[in-house]
This record gives C-alpha cells, structure tokens and sequence, in this order.
C-alpha cells in the first residue's frame, strides 16, 4: 500500500501532482511520502501487538534525516552499521538507548562513539569484535551491553548477494561458536550481555526461513537462560520483502510475518525477552519513488531504448541484483503507443539500466517517468560516478512537499579535493 496514485491521468504523490515536484526541483529527484511511511511504521507495529517488542528501523535503507525523524516521531529506535549513521540518529533526534549497531567491521572509534552515545546494545559478529569492545569500554571505564549475531544456517532464498544467514556467509558467529563466545562475554569485566541476535537477508519473500532462524536462535536462548545468562534481547533481524511488480505479487505481510515472529517465540514466553525488529525495505521501499525525464528515445535497432536523465549513480539496484523495479508514466496517456524498450541512463556502462525489456507506455523526450518502490537502498547507495551530482529528495506531506536534501551542485562534485604543490612542474 503507498500513495501514489493517478489522479485522472495524472501520477499523484498524496495530494501533489509528480510533475510540480519537477517543475520546482528538477529531476532526477527521489520522492518520499510522508502518509506511506506512516502508515507501514503503524501496520509493522500493530503485527506485533500483544508481543513486548522495539522496532529499530534499519538505518541502511534511507538515512535521511528527514526520513529519520518521521519514524523516531512514530517511536522507532535505529539498527546502525557504523558512525555515520549513528550521527544521523542523533542529528535526527534518535534516542541512543534504542540504537542497536550492526556489522562485522566496526573500528574501535566507531565502538566509542556508539558506547558515549549509550546505544542499547552491539550485535557482536566475531571473537576478535567482542574482546575489541571489551577493551574500548575498559578504557571508557563503561560495561558494553551485548548481543551476539548467530548465524543461524539458514537459507533465506533471495539474491545470494543479500542472503546473510548461511555457514558460508560473513556474517555472525555460528551457533556452536556462540555458546563458547556466550561463556568469554560473561566472564569479561566490560561487557553485559543483554541479548541474542541474528539476520537472515533481505527482500524475504516467505516466512519459513524466518520461522527457522527465530526458532534455532530462541532454542539457544533457552540453553543459555538455563546457563544463567540474562537475556532480555531477542533481535531477529531484519528482511521483510516488499511487491516491487504491478502484477499482484505478494510477499509475506506484516501481519503474517508477526504472526510467525509470535509463533517462533511463544514456547519461550517464560524468559520474558523483547523481541527486537530491525526492517528497513518494508517502512521505506514503497514510501518513495526516482522521477526521471525522458531525454531521448532510440528506436528500430534491435532494441527500444528510452534513455533517461537518471542512472545506476542514482538507482544501481536494477544494474546491481537485475532487480525489478515498476516504471510508470507521469502523464498516462490511453491513446500514446505501447512498445517493448528498455529505460537506461547516460551512464557509459551498458549495465547502466533501470528497466529491461519492459512493456510501456512510449514517453516523448521531455516528459517525465517514475520508478517505483525507489525509496529503499535507493539514494542511500547513489554514488557520483560520471561525476554526477546525487539526485535532490523531496518529502511530501498532504498538499505540501518540501526539499529534504538539495541536488548536489558543481562545487559539491569537487569538494575536499586539492590540487597540491606537489603536481607543479619541478623547477
Ligand atoms: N539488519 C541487518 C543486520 C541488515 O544487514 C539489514 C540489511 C537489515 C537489518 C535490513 O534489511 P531489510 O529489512 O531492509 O531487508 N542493498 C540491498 C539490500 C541490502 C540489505 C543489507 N542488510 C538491496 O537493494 O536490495
């Protein structure tokens, strides 16, 4: 469900027509809707009602402030994966005691800073990790509350680049390692345990491995209470998959996904845990979408090219995963012809597409295209390659919208670079 919708033949954010937003701001632009993220925080906290539960928002997925400060107003903690996005949260106005952190590199500073912000807990990934923080919170004279990421063994059957709960993946430390880790971090002087965690993938499209990986990780939960060990965290991660085609294709819901949460922990209930959530794509995938104009078309080849003013610079995830993302006119026009073409950007690659082989309406050079359910791991993976500046956002709200972050202008393209002494001629 997201608000974007045709008005009679016009593409509507809430109540603002797309083609204002570009008529003012420019394209390529992300816009969010303010309604969308609303209501997916809401639905997502109402699945686990009747459970004791935090939603930390994953921060990964869109680190606007903007964004940001929508879901902490809702009540929503952040899952982090390094300084910079502890930053944001505090800029946002985060409250620190909801912040999990993330990740199986995390730099000593990155491990101060997160324990002088008082963060709720670190999902530990390693051996090497654990004693590392130990240390920093020695030296902090603090304890470090912890959890540890098993790697469950799980396989979530998505794209094996966002698949992160088998053996063979980085992540976590496998459930035999764990109770031996489990025994090291109690005996350290710095660290707390507070909490098991674990992580599957992302865009997860069944609830089974879900079940799996919450049941192996509450199964051990179990054994370690019986150790005497004082979990109250149980993390199950992200990874809720969204619809991104028009074809009725339908993922989990949240409510069957909390179902399946409440399922996998209720054999547990006596060891009182909060069940700790950390989506990112299901709050923001649907919230936003990448308005782009038509610059060009090509046509007669073998292929159909409509070639776009946005790129894998500014969305990679077709380019990254194949991943599908729905494109849709701006201005539907009933009586325009319908071709087969692919929608590309100016980016020299010829991986630099958004769409492939796609049915659509044939949009004139000028004109504007939207590509949907952009708004998660969209401008938070945009780079600059070709030197190009990163698109504008625009949050919308009602009939009102507003610039969250401006386009990036020439100077910003060049910023902290130097020209230094160095390179002139030796004389
Ligand atoms: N927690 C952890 C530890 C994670 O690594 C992730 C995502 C999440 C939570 C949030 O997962 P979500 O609910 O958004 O699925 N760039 C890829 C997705 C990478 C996901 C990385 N980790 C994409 O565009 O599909």
């Amino acid at each position: 469900m997201h608000h974007f919708d045709y008005r009679g033949d016009e593409l509507y954010c809430e109540d603002v027509p797309l083609a204002e937003i570009a008529r003012a701001v420019g394209t390529p632009t992300y816009i969010y809707s303010h309604a969308t993220l609303e209501r997916h925080y809401r639905v997502f906290d109402e699945a686990l009602a009747g459970q004791r539960h935090l939603i930390c928002y994953s921060v990964k997925a869109n680190s606007s402030l903007a964004i940001l400060r929508t879901l902490f107003a809702l009540g929503a903690g952040a899952d982090i994966v390094s300084r910079g996005e502890l930053h944001r949260v505090l800029l946002a106005g985060g409250d620190p005691a909801k912040v999990v952190f993330s990740g199986v590199g995390k730099r000593e500073d990155e491990l101060e800073a997160a324990l002088r912000a008082g963060i709720l807990a670190f999902n530990v990934e390693s051996h090497g990790e654990l004693l590392a923080i130990d240390r920093v919170a020695g030296r902090l004279g603090v304890r470090a509350p912890v959890s540890l990421r098993v790697n469950p063994d799980v396989d979530a059957q998505t794209h094996p680049y966002i698949s992160t709960g088998l053996k063979k993946n980085k992540f976590g430390i496998s459930a035999d390692a764990a109770r031996e880790e489990y025994r090291l971090a109690r005996s350290l002087a710095h660290v707390t345990v507070v909490g098991i965690d674990c992580h599957i993938g992302s865009q997860l499209t069944r609830t089974a491995p879900f079940s799996d990986a919450i049941a192996r990780v509450a199964e051990l939960a179990r054994e370690l209470c019986a150790d005497g060990v004082e979990l109250k965290l149980l993390d199950v991660g992200g990874g809720l998959g969204i619809p991104y085609r028009d074809d009725g294709e339908a993922p989990p819901s949240p409510a069957e996904y909390g179902q399946a949460i409440r399922d996998a922990v209720a054999p547990f209930a006596g060891l009182d845990l909060t069940v700790v959530c950390e989506p990112g794509r299901v709050i923001v995938g649907n919230a936003g979408v990448l308005l782009t104009r038509v610059l060009y078309l090509k046509e007669g080849g073998e292929k159909n090219f409509t070639i776009v003013d946005a790129a894998m610079n500014d969305l990679i995830r077709p380019a990254f995963y194949d991943s599908y993302h729905a494109i849709r006119a701006v201005r539907r026009d009933a009586a325009a012809a319908v071709w087969t073409t692919d929608v590309v950007g100016p980016i020299c690659e010829t991986g630099d597409f958004l769409a492939r082989d796609r049915e659509l309406q044939c949009v004139p050079p000028g004109e504007l295209l939207a590509v949907m359910s952009a708004g998660a791991y969209g401008f938070t993976m945009a780079s600059n390659y070709n030197t190009r500046p990163r698109p504008a956002e625009v949050l919308v709200r009602g009939d009102r919208f507003a610039v969250i972050r401006r386009r990036e202008t020439l100077d910003d393209l060049v910023r902290g670079e130097e020209l230094p002494d160095l390179l002139a001629p030796r004389g």
